[in-house]
């Protein structure tokens, strides 16, 4: 039997509303797959630091240095700053632990209503690859002349041919495993030292793919076309900051924020990789119980596979697929009136009868 110690941080918000779902259909799946999974829960949050003053421990990263993944929910909370939230847990773990391919799943399913409203399922279905290390998200810079009025705030962009290489090469070898196409996010007629740099690594990796289609946008126009003809992309990779952007504006073409998942991938296996929904803490509707599990428990989904549990990756696909093409729970975001808990049950049933169905 395969076993998995799994890093849990269910963060703030939703984070613990959306977790605990998560982990009962991953606990479905091992039931028919014959895995198990150990769970260790760390209550590293914003709660955590207004009380200690940091969002994990100092040796927080060795700690989960040690698992086989990391489960998280999200994390940030009111009272906290954003800045301080993001730096102090996520993004540390994103870098320390060099996952450097962000992959964000934009699909549109059956039973789901897209505010694009000619659009049908099969019709969106693409993947953004975001680079998750460098970019636009970076330490360097500084502020100056505090609280005069000279005050001023500098942040340096970093582009490195090996982090720009890396994510492109990763989204030609998904592109191979899908519909052979990728476009790249650029904005090199306005950004004029870093842009053009992405877009030479980008026509250099493209080099090494002559069976995969490459073309680029501008971001500008990039983001219309995810609205006017989302059936256009098939991989789609991006800078930091403009695949952070498009992951939202994808969510939102395929129905909700709470559908869609991603993970943060150390595609080398040197450390873990962090499986997470695109979304955040939704402190606007947290404690409600009724945030939609789905990204979350998709998230899950994307953790099995890249742990080679095939199998049970596809079937709590499936049963993802089928509670919502059987419209019965659905949460409010996508016109249902069930809990968070309902449709996380309705799903982890389902992983036990299309398993009974193979
Ligand atoms: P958000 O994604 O938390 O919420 C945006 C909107 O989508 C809200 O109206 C929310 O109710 C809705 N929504 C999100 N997830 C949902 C779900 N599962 N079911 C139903 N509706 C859902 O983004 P926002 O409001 O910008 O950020 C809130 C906090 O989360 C901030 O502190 C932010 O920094 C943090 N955040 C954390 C992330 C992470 O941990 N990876 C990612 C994005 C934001
Ligand atoms: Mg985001």
């Amino acid at each position: 039997m395969n076993s998995y110690k799994i890093a849990v941080i269910e963060g703030d918000g939703i984070g613990h509303e959306v977790v605990p779902e998560g982990i009962r259909v991953l606990e479905a799946a091992a039931r028919r797959f014959d895995l198990s999974f150990s769970w260790q829960h760390f209550d590293w949050s914003c709660q955590t630091y207004l009380s200690t003053g940091r969002m994990m421990p100092e040796d927080g990263l060795e700690q989960l240095r040690r698992f086989d993944a990391i489960y998280l929910g999200a994390v940030g909370y009111p009272g906290v700053p954003d800045h301080i939230s993001l730096w102090g847990l996520l993004i540390p773990i994103r870098r320390a632990f060099r996952q450097y391919v962000n992959l964000r799943p934009i699909r549109l399913l059956e039973g789901i209503k897209s505010p694009l409203s000619e659009r049908k399922p099969g019709e969106i279905d693409f993947c953004i690859v975001r680079e998750n290390n460098e970019g636009e998200y970076s330490e360097i810079g500084g502020r100056l002349h505090r609280n005069t009025d000279m005050e001023m705030a500098i942040q340096e962009t970093v582009f490195t041919a090996r982090g720009c290489d890396r994510v492109v090469t990763y989204a030609f070898e998904l592109a191979r495993r899908r519909r052979d196409h990728v476009t790249s996010a650029t904005k090199s007629n306005g950004i004029v030292f870093t842009m053009p740099f992405w877009d030479e690594r980008f026509a250099a990796v493209s080099k090494n793919y002559p069976d995969v289609k490459a073309d680029q946008y501008h971001i500008d126009i990039l983001s219309a076309h995810f609205v006017s003809h989302p059936d256009r992309f098939d991989v789609v990779v991006a800078s930091n900051l403009f695949g952070d952007i498009l992951s939202d504006l994808g969510a939102a073409v395929v129905g909700s924020m709470g559908l869609a998942p991603s993970a943060n991938l150390n595609p080398d296996r040197e450390f873990p990789s962090m499986f997470e929904p695109v979304h955040g803490s939704a402190p606007d509707i947290a404690g409600k119980g009724i945030a939609n599990p789905v990204a979350q428990i998709w998230s899950g989904a994307m953790m099995l596979e890249h742990l080679g549990e095939k199998a049970a990756a596809q079937a709590v696909e499936q049963a993802i697929f089928n509670v919502i093409a059987g419209l019965d729970p659905l949460t409010p975001d996508i016109g249902g009136n069930a809990s968070t808990k309902d449709m996380g049950e309705a799903i982890a049933a389902e992983v036990a009868a299309v398993t009974a169905r193979i």
